[in-house]
């Protein structure tokens, strides 16, 4: 068999691993395989803000310089995640509680990671997880505590400043799952559109736990939102199951489904489920073992790329 990214790069098709703390590249394995496998990368948690700046002005650079002079060194892509994330901002954000003060602190704060990354890493998930876990409103989480709803959009237009070329997606979970909070994400995007918001597509999650998203479903988010001009992206897909066989099918029916729907940028939430490296120690939901052959899901996945 090729590498996945041998297949993905036949079909113009951006396929990637998330979750990659950079210090799981020390092991030689893992960064091997990392590189043979996939032409796309991004991080764990060590964008998230108190990450890398967890007091005002000072930054951490080194975990996500390496992670892109790794990608530069193998000619892989790098997707940006978590600049707003719901957990792990700094203190001194927090202590703000003056919107604009606050909003001047974000601009600062996109700036300085923006500028640093300008033309290395160029699509960015601007913000995950703005809805409630199963829809029903929004997660009232550090932004919208001081800027309301608004911060959504706040986000996006000082990203656009920041960097007028990357590509700038919404990433949300289980909207797959839940159809109301797949209309509510809806309504959120395409009022972001209406109000000319510099939004570039909608990133989808897909942590999926025992069942698939039904047929169709994928197709029609994908058909809604490009109706909107935006691309629908898969950001983060794992298959949380110990049925071997079952994980196989889930993952190469979704991502048959995601490919033929159009999706050219397809990411999964890491690649062994080695435990020290995984979210989720002993549900191996990925596609290597622990240590590191290829599973069903990966021969399942390799073939909807190939056959597409
Ligand atoms: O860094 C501290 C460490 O100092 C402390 O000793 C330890 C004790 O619990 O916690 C460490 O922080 C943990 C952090 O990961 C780094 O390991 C947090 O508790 C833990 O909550 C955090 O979990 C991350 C989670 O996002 C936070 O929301 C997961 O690793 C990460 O995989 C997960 O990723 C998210 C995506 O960003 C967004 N989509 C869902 C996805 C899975 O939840």
């Amino acid at each position: 068999t090729t590498s996945l990214r041998e297949a993905a790069a036949k079909k113009d098709t951006l396929i990637g691993s998330g979750a990659i703390n950079p210090t799981y590249l020390d092991d030689p394995q893992f960064a091997a395989v990392l590189g043979e496998q996939f032409n796309s990368l991004s991080p764990e948690n060590e964008m998230k803000w108190s990450f890398l700046n967890p007091t005002e002005g000072h930054y951490n650079w080194d975990a996500i310089d390496r992670l892109v002079q790794f990608a530069e060194d193998n000619d892989m892509a790098v997707k940006g995640h978590g600049i707003i994330s719901g957990c792990c901002n700094p203190d001194y954000l927090l202590n703000i509680t003056d919107p604009t003060a606050f909003r001047a602190a974000m601009t600062a704060h996109f700036e300085a990671v923006m500028h640093r990354y300008d033309g290395k890493i160029d699509r960015w998930d601007v913000v995950t997880e703005a809805l409630a876990t199963q829809g029903g409103g929004m997660q009232a989480n550090d932004f919208y505590s001081v800027l309301g709803p608004g911060y959504i959009e706040d986000a996006f237009r000082i990203a656009r400043a920041a960097d007028p070329d990357a590509k700038l997606f919404i990433n949300e979970n289980l909207v797959e799952t839940y159809p109301g909070k797949r209309q509510e994400l809806y309504d959120l995007v395409s009022g972001l559109v209406r109000a000319g918001v510099p939004i570039d597509g909608v990133a989808l999650q897909l942590h999926i736990t025992q069942v698939a998203p039904a047929p169709g479903v994928i197709t029609n988010i994908v058909t809604s939102y490009k109706a909107l001009g935006l691309e629908v992206a898969i950001a983060e897909m794992d298959v949380h199951t110990l049925d071997a066989a079952l994980q196989a099918d889930i993952y190469g029916a979704v991502v048959d489904e995601a490919l033929k729907a159009g999706i050219t940028d397809i990411s999964f939430w890491g690649f062994t489920d080695k435990h020290a490296y995984t979210w989720l120690p002993g549900a191996k939901p990925l596609m290597f073992d622990e240590s590191y052959h290829a599973k069903g899901a990966f021969y399942a996945t390799h073939t909807a790329l190939t056959n597409f």
